[in-house]
Formats: C-alpha cells, structure tokens, sequence
C-alpha cells in the first residue's frame, strides 16, 4: 500500500526521490529510462491552456445565489424560484489585457456567473457595465483588435483605440462609461454586474416578458482614480485577485442583491427606442428595479487551473423559462463562447467538473479527446431501445421574426441614436467632481500617441455627447501640447495648425 504522503507518478506509482534524476553513478549521463524526469518535464511543457481571447485575466470564487423574492409571476426558472437556493461560480476579468496583465488597467469589467440549476446549467456571463461598444456582433473582433495590440510592433496604441471608437458613434455611451470613475472599480467587490443584454423570461402560464439583470454591490460602488490606478498597476499587478481571495479567506464574503428590470412583451414593439440595441440602458424610470434575490461568494477556488482557467461560460446555456432576446449582439455571442472553449480546452469541456451539470446529463454526445464518463447504447436518436426522449412540451420561450434576408442597422425608432444617453449621463448622473475627473482621464487618454486626424474625430465626438466636454476636452488637449511644445502652436504639423486657424 502506498504511503498517503509519499510521492508517486503520475500512474500511481511510488517514486525514490524528489531531488535527483536517474543516472549511470553520481557523475554519469542521465537516462533515458527515467521515465518520473520525462513525466514531470513533459507535464510541465503542456501546463498551459490558450488564454481567453478576451478576458484572460480574471479570477473567481464560489459561492451560492438566494432567491429572496417572488418573480415566479415573470419565470418559471428553477433557480428563480421563491426560496431557492443555488451553488453559483462567479469569475471577474479585464477584457483587453493578457494573463498577466495589471487588474487595475482602465477597462470594463467582466461579471461571468454559473448557476448549477436543477435544471442545467446556466449562466449569465455580463459585464460590470450596462451598455456595450457596439450592437452588430461584425464589429466584435474588429473591436477588441483595436483594443489589443498593433501588428507590427506588439504594443497597445491609443490611436488604434480612438481610431475605432471614434468611426464607430455607437460606442459613445459606452466610452464615457468607461472614461468615468467606473472604469477603474477599486476592487471586484466594489462593482456591480449587468446582463447588459435583454433576456426574455416565460411563466408557467406562457407569458412572455424582457429583463434585464442588475446584480447590485453590497459593498458599495468605489473606484481608483487613474493616479491611483496607476500606481497600484506597479505596486501590485494582481490587487483585485488578492483582494477577493483575501477577502473571503477572512470571512468577509462580498455579496450581490439581484434586481431585474422586466418589460412587458408587447411594449418592445412600441418602445420609443430598440429596447434590444445593447449600447442603451432602459431607464429607471420607465422600468423600475425589482428585487429577486442575493449573490454571496463564499468559497476560495483550491486549484485556479481547473476551477477558473478552465472554467468555460457560454451565455447560450439558457434553462427553461430563460431565452435569448433579439439583441444581434447576444445572438452572436451564442455561438462564440461554446467555439473557443472547444479550442481552448476541448472538445469534451462540459464533462470537467467546474463546468458539469450538477442535474443529470442525458445527452447523446459520444467519443472525443481526453473523454471519460461513459456512454451508454442506444447511441442514437431516434430508437426504440430506451434511450432519452426529447421532451415535446419543453418549448423554447421565443418571439416571432418575419422579413427578407438583409444586411443592415438595426430600423431606426424615434428616439434611436448614438449621443443621447451618454450625453444624460454626462449632464445629469455626473456631479461636477466626477465630470472633472471624466475630462481629465480623457484627456490624458488622448495625449497617449493619439494622432492628429484621430484627435479631432476624437473632439468632434465629445461635442456630440455634450458640448461643454467636447470644448474642454479639446482645451485641456491643446493646453498640455502647448506647455510640452509652446512651439508647436506656430511650427506644428499642418492639421494641428488648421484646427487653431479655425479656432
Ligand atoms: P437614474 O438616475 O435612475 O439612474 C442613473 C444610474 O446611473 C444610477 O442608478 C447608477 O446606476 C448609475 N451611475 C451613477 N453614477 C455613475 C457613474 N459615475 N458612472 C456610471 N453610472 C453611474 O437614471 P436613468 O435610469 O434614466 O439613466 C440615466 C443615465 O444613467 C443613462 O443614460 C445611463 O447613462 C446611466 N445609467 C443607467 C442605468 C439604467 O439601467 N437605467 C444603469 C447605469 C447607468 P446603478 O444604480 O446601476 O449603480
Ligand atoms: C469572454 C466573445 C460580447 C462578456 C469572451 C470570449 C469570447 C468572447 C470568444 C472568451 C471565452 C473563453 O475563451 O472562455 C464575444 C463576442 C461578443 C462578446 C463574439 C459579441 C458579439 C460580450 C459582451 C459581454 C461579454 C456584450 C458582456 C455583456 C464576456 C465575459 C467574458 C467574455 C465576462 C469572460 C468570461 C469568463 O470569465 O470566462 N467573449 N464576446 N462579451 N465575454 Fe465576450
């Protein structure tokens, strides 16, 4: 019988020693045969995974998600149901950064959550934002490239960033979002998540409503300024890691109250917007917040390898009385997720046991790399064998589509554009500190190797969010490049010495 505390192989196998490799006496060559050397070299050339194209750098906890309300009147979801309770991972990430990259960059945050239901699997993978940078599902990868690094050099570029941002008007609300105090939170604890998205949620009586999700912070809203920010980056790359491990190492578990926003399913055909289009918030207001229930972390990953590297979510893993909405973003991104995992972890990734279903599986998948729970015959469908049955009354919810095949924009409403909620935001949530330190982080953005034709894109856009940004946006650029170079006002290059003719 093996020792409990004595090595083995990786078969199982004790080994005599830890230290020393297998060799002909003390000083001769080391052989071939040392199969213990070559298993620990080998293993340790094939320890990594592909990282997250997005959002590689990230860490998580468990934890459990109580449902202290009653939307059963909205859902029939197992995991929304009044007093439910349910085993939840959360991971939290930046999106743009590599593995190993400062928590504290200036970016949005991601909010992944896994549900273990007693119904599947489901999970909500949102941001700590709202809105996103753009609403076509095209535009994605051409977005996070210019949001990563250059071809040729292999650097980050703030003028590849403006570049996108400033073609792309719909990102507006977005980047003002991220320019503001929320764009650096203090830690994960201090953030709050979103679906960002609209779901469509049915009852058990078949009625059908749009929801959108906001996981509200316990611990209150705190933020970095970017001095601040910046000098943690350097003090301690991975403070927001630390932070949530430490934190519930104490005991001190950070927690989420759940609100939903839910429309009524016919309003969306008359809302005086897309209530689908990503890059808008519905307001309070119209859809005020209703609570559901409370999100508690509670439990430390043992190993982050396989707890969280290789933790795999997938906004397709809906559960009955949950469905997609026809937000093309999110349509989009029900394809994305299930494809990079199988890329990035494998073709069998469902059966590790951080992304398994903790209700049974009978699904008719078979075979594939490095699979190991067994299957069973029949081994198809349909069969007169005994094998599962599809269940005819599990109907999707879903809504009705009709026209010609198109490429095109979303159709314009009333009150459907690019500005207008960034400009609120700007004017009327904003007090006067936070829009100070709104034209100061932009400002110290743009005067990041930004070039001239972008820049004045860039003053152009802000003018279209508001005015008065747009206008001390641009002041505050022109005077720090007068005071690094009071010649460049005379002798600049010639757009520079266009845009102050016009001035
Ligand atoms: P409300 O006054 O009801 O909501 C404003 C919301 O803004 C607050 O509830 C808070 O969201 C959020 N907020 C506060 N400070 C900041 C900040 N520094 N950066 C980002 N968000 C902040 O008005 P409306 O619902 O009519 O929305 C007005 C504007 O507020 C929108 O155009 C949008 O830009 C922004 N907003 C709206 C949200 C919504 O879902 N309606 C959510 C977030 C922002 P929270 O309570 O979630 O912390
Ligand atoms: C991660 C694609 C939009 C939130 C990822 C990954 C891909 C991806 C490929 C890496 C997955 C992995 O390897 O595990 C896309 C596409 C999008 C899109 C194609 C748009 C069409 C969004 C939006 C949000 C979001 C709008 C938030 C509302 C996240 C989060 C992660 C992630 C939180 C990290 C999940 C984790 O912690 O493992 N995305 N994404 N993404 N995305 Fe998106």
């Amino acid at each position: 019988m093996t020792r409990p505390d004595h090595t083995t192989t990786d078969a199982g196998i004790p080994v005599e020693s830890d230290e020393h490799s297998l060799t002909i006496g003390p000083d001769g060559p080391i052989l071939l045969h040392d199969h213990y050397l070559i298993e620990q070299m080998a293993q340790f050339n094939r320890e990594r995974v592909p990282e997250r194209q997005p959002h590689a750098k990230g860490s998580g906890a468990f934890g459990r998600f109580e449902v202290t309300a009653d939307v059963s009147a909205y859902t029939k979801a197992a995991v929304f149901q009044p007093g439910t309770t349910t085993e939840v991972l959360a991971r939290f990430s930046t999106v743009a950064g590599e593995r190993g990259s400062p928590d504290t960059w200036r970016d949005p945050r991601g909010f992944a959550l896994k549900f273990y239901t007693s119904e599947g699997v489901y999970d909500m993978v949102g941001n700590n934002t709202p809105v996103f940078f753009i609403r076509d599902p095209l535009k994605f990868q051409h977005f996070i490239r210019s949001q990563k690094r250059r071809a040729d050099n292999n650097l980050r570029d703030h003028d590849m960033q403006w570049d996108f941002w400033t073609l792309s008007p719909e990102s507006a609300h977005q980047v003002t979002w991220l320019m503001g105090d929320r764009g650096i939170p203090r830690t994960w604890r201090h953030m709050n998540g979103y679906s960002s998205h609209t779901y469509l949620w049915g009852n058990a009586g078949g009625e059908r409503f749009w929801v959108k999700y906001h996981f509200k912070t316990d611990q209150g809203v705190e933020f970095f300024t970017q001095d601040e920010a910046d000098q943690m980056a350097s003090a301690d790359t991975d403070y927001h890691t630390r932070d949530l491990f430490e934190a519930i190492d104490r005991g001190e578990h950070p927690s989420w109250t759940l609100h939903v926003q839910v429309m009524p399913f016919d309003d969306a055909k008359t809302y005086r917007f897309n209530p689908f289009d990503l890059t808008k918030v519905w307001p309070h207001g119209d859809y005020p917040l209703i609570e559901v229930g409370k999100l508690t972390l509670d439990r430390n990953p043992t190993d982050h390898h396989t707890e969280i590297e290789q933790a795999a979510f997938e906004p397709n893993n809906l559960v009955p009385g949950i469905g997609a909405s026809p937000d093309k973003m999110l349509l989009g991104r029900m394809f994305a997720y299930a494809d990079a995992h199988r890329y990035r972890i494998g073709a069998n990734y469902k059966q590790l046991p951080v992304n398994a279903s903790k209700s049974p599986v009978h699904s008719y998948s078979k075979d594939g790399a490095m699979r190991y729970t067994n299957v069973s015959d029949p081994v198809y469908a349909p069969n007169s064998k005994g094998g599962p049955r599809a269940d005819p009354e599990r109907q999707p919810v879903g809504w009705h589509a009709d026209g010609e095949m198109v490429r095109t924009a979303y159709t314009l409403r009333e009150q459907d554009d690019d500005w207008g909620q960034a400009g609120t935001m700007v004017r009327e949530v904003l007090g006067d500190a936070e829009r100070e330190r709104l034209v100061d982080n932009i400002v110290g953005h743009l005067l990041n190797g930004v070039s001239e034709p972008v820049l004045h894109r860039a003053f152009e856009y802000w003018r279209n969010v508001d005015k008065n940004l747009g206008d001390s946006i641009e002041s505050g650029v022109r005077a720090k490049q007068d005071e690094k170079d009071p010649k460049a006002a005379n002798q600049g290059n010639p757009a520079r010495s266009s845009m102050q003719d016009k001035a």
